[in-house]
C-alpha cells in the first residue's frame, strides 16, 4: 500500500489540477494499492486536519480545468513557527496529521513561499516532493514553472487588444502585468505583444528615458505607444534608496495611486501632456484553462514525481533543466529567487530591435 498526500498552496495558477492528475495517474498505473489524501486550502488543511481521501474519479477530466480542486491559501513561511488558530503549533500539527495518515510522501504544489515551508517539513523529517507552480517563473533551480506560459498567453492577448485601440486613438497605453518582484511575465508578454517599452522590477526606469522613447516614436509618426509595465516596476531614484526608505517611498506611491502604472501614466502626462491610459488584466492572468505547453509540462512533472515516489527518492523539487525533468534537492534551492538578469539574451535582443526598458 502506498499512501500519498497532496496540497496546493499560495496564489493559484493554471495547470495545478493537471499536475496532480499527472502524479496520481503515474502512481495508479504502476502500484497495486494507492491511497491519495487531498488537504484543502493549502497548508491550512494539513495544519487543521482538513482533508479527504480522493479517488481516481477526482482526477478524471481535470487536465484542462483551471484553479485547484483542493483550494489554496497563502500561509506565510515566516509565520509557520508562530502559533495558529487557538494557539496550535502549526509545524507539530502538520507532522501529526502526516503521521496519523501514515503517509509515504506529501506532494506540495506551490511557489517560492510554499517551497520554503516544504523544505522546513523536509528538515523536520517528512518525505516531501515539491512541484514548481507560479505564473511568475521565479523559482530558482528550474528553467520553467507551470502557469507561466498560460499567464503570458493571457497577458499577450490583453496587449494585442490594447494595440488596436491605442492605434485608433493615437494614445499611450500602459498594460500592467503581474509580478511584484520579478519581471518574467512582463518581459515575455511584452515581447510577444510587440510592446514598445517594457518596465521590469529588475531594471529600474528613468521616467525621462521612458518619455524620450515615446517622443521618438511620435517623431517617427507612430502616434501611439504600448508600455508593458510589471506590478513591481520601480523608478530608478527609488530603487537606489536603502531598504527602509525604499519601502516608505513605495508606500507613498501606494497611497496616492492605484498602482505603479498610474504613477507612470501621471508622470508621462505631466511631462508631455499626452493622453495616457492604464489597463490592468490582474487576476485574469492566473485564470482559465492551462495552455497546451503547461498541460504537457505538468503531465511530465507529475509523472516524474510519481517515479521518484515509487523509487522512494524524497526531498526534491521536480524541475526542468535544459528541457529535461530533473530532481533538484529542496535544500539547495529553497529561499532563492530566479530574477531577470538585465543582461540576459532576451533583454539584449529586445533592446536590439528597439524596445526601450527605460534605462
Ligand atoms: O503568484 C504570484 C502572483 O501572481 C504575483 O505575480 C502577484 O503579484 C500576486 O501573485 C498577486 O497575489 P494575490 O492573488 O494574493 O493578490
Amino acid at each position: 500500500m502506498l499512501r500519498i498526500g497532496l496540497l496546493t498552496s499560495g496564489g493559484d495558477c493554471q495547470a495545478l489540477n493537471a499536475a496532480m492528475r499527472g502524479v496520481v495517474k503515474g502512481l495508479a498505473n504502476n502500484v497495486d494499492e494507492l491511497e491519495v489524501y487531498g488537504f484543502f486550502n493549502g497548508y491550512k488543511g494539513l495544519i487543521y486536519g482538513d482533508y479527504r481521501m480522493l479517488t481516481a474519479r477526482d482526477f478524471s477530466g481535470i487536465l484542462t480545468q483551471g484553479g485547484t480542486i483542493l483550494g489554496t491559501s497563502r500561509e506565510p513561511f515566516k509565520e509557520m513557527r508562530s502559533p495558529g488558530v487557538n494557539g496550535v503549533n502549526k509545524v507539530d500539527e502538520m507532522k501529526q496529521n502526516y503521521y496519523k495518515l501514515r503517509l509515504d510522501c506529501l506532494v506540495i504544489l506551490g511557489g517560492n513561499g510554499t517551497q520554503k515551508t516544504a523544505n522546513l517539513l523536509r528538515e523536520e523529517g517528512l518525505n516531501i516532493i515539491h512541484l514548481p507552480k507560479t505564473i511568475d517563473n521565479d523559482i530558482f533551480g528550474t528553467d520553467m514553472t507551470f502557469g507561466f506560459y498560460s499567464a503570458v498567453n493571457i497577458a499577450t492577448d490583453a496587449i494585442d487588444c490594447i494595440h488596436t485601440t491605442a492605434s485608433s486613438h493615437r494614445r499611450v497605453f500602459i498594460v500592467e502585468i503581474m509580478g511584484h518582484k520579478v519581471g518574467w511575465p512582463t518581459l515575455y508578454s511584452g515581447i510577444a505583444g510587440g510592446a514598445d517599452i517594457i518596465l521590469l522590477p529588475e531594471i529600474p526606469y528613468d521616467i525621462d528615458k521612458v518619455v524620450g522613447a515615446i517622443e521618438k516614436r511620435n517623431k517617427r509618426g507612430s502616434g501611439f505607444t504600448i508600455i508593458a509595465a510589471a506590478e513591481g516596476a520601480i523608478p530608478k531614484e527609488i530603487a537606489k534608496l536603502g531598504k527602509k526608505e525604499r519601502k516608505k517611498a513605495l508606500a507613498e506611491i501606494g497611497e496616492k495611486y492605484q498602482s505603479i502604472s498610474y504613477k507612470i501614466a501621471a508622470d508621462i502626462a505631466e511631462r508631455i501632456g499626452t493622453e495616457v491610459r492604464v489597463t490592468v488584466p490582474g487576476h485574469t492572468q492566473r485564470g482559465g484553462s492551462p495552455c497546451p505547453y503547461d498541460r504537457v509540462l505538468t503531465t511530465r512533472l507529475g509523472s516524474e514525481a510519481a517515479r521518484l515516489i515509487m523509487e522512494k527518492k524524497f526531498g526534491y523539487m521536480v524541475g526542468i533543466v535544459d528541457g529535461k525533468c530533473k530532481k533538484v534537492p529542496l535544500g539547495d534551492v529553497a529561499g532563492q529567487l530566479k530574477i531577470v538578469d538585465p543582461k540576459c539574451q532576451e533583454v539584449e535582443q529586445a533592446k536590439r530591435i528597439g524596445i526601450s526598458f527605460g534605462d
